[in-house]
């Protein structure tokens, strides 16, 4: 893991940042969603892989949606290495320790309520999902933001495109399977309050030193990807999730990158330094080349559609 860096501006803003972190981690504590894994299971269904080994005609998906939930578990899985990067930017002593364990707790049952689902439901290949399993957690690969400010701005797109990508998932299941609904609709609630809590520290911090958080926002976004690299063909499932509506260029766009921008109120910062100003001018550009893009992929589907009407 690159090292956190610990100059006197980080630990400035971290300092700064502590009453609002204390504040928020109290209101996320306040609200507790109380659900256990093991009761989201219908354990009865269950049946040997070794006495019937999985078929894919098991629990019939389209592939955008196999690879959505294949995608999805593994990122969930990878939550050690995310951990580890997360404690990196937390001194001794400061309540962010004390979130990133809170966190560390609840983010952890998601793998085991979706494995648990997974195997008795036989929605996806057990054997490829181990196997994927194995390669990216020998790899250990997650970003790595530098200083606080990249951190806070990062995780706040994470988590909600994570939320995104669990509720579109959700959606995309047959409406039978009420317990797979269920429980990717409990984890996408659980990645709204982890949401919530990042982008309302990130507000705070513009407040606090609105030029290092409007770079940090800058260079995040410009290079943001959903996690799951290390992800064996990750490419290849990235695009048929895509392709299936579930979370691509146009969920990021629009359920992502839009209503945070807003909410942050980048385009209205005052008192900015020179090199900040270039920065909101650059994620403007950014984001007005990807409106041009997402528009015009709508286009496009919207043609196809119309001829094979
Ligand atoms: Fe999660
Ligand atoms: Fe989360």
């Amino acid at each position: 893991m690159a090292p956190a860096r610990t100059g006197t501006a980080e630990l400035g803003l971290l300092n700064e940042i502590a009453p609002d972190v204390e504040r928020l981690y109290n209101r996320h504590l306040e609200a507790p969603r109380l659900w256990f894994p093991h009761e989201q299971i219908n354990w009865g269904e269950g049946s040997s892989f070794v006495d019937r080994p999985w078929s894919a005609s098991d629990y019939p998906l389209a592939d955008g949606v196999r690879s959505a939930i294949y995608v999805n578990l593994l990122t969930e899985d990878n939550l050690p290495y995310y951990t580890n990067t997360l404690l990196g930017h937390a001194p001794k002593g400061h309540p962010i320790l004390d979130w990133n364990h809170q966190w560390t707790m609840e983010e952890n049952r998601h793998a085991m309520v979706m494995r648990d689902w997974v195997h008795i439901s036989r929605c996806i290949d057990p054997t490829l999902l181990e196997e994927g399993r194995r390669v990216q957690m020998a790899t250990g690969e997650v970003p790595q933001p530098e200083t606080i400010a990249d951190l806070i701005s990062y995780v706040t797109f994470q988590e909600r495109a994570t939320q995104i990508a669990h509720r579109n998932t959700g959606a995309h299941l047959p409406k039978d399977d009420k317990i797979g609904r269920n429980v990717l609709g409990q984890i996408a609630g659980d990645e709204t309050k982890h949401f919530l809590f990042y982008r309302d520290l990130a507000n705070a911090a513009f407040a606090i030193d609105p030029s290092t958080m409007m770079i940090a926002t800058m260079k995040q976004v410009c290079s943001f990807a959903m996690p799951g690299t290390g992800i064996p063909s990750f490419t290849r499932h990235a695009v048929r999730i895509a392709r299936e509506g579930i979370y691509g260029l146009s969920q990021f766009l629009k359920d992502v990158l839009e209503p945070v921008l807003t909410l942050w109120d980048v385009n209205h910062l005052e008192g900015l330094s020179a090199e900040a100003e270039r920065a909101r001018l650059e994620l403007a550009a950014f984001v007005e080349k990807l409106q041009v893009t997402v528009e015009r992929m709508a286009q496009k589907a919207a043609r196809a559609s119309a001829v094979t009407a």
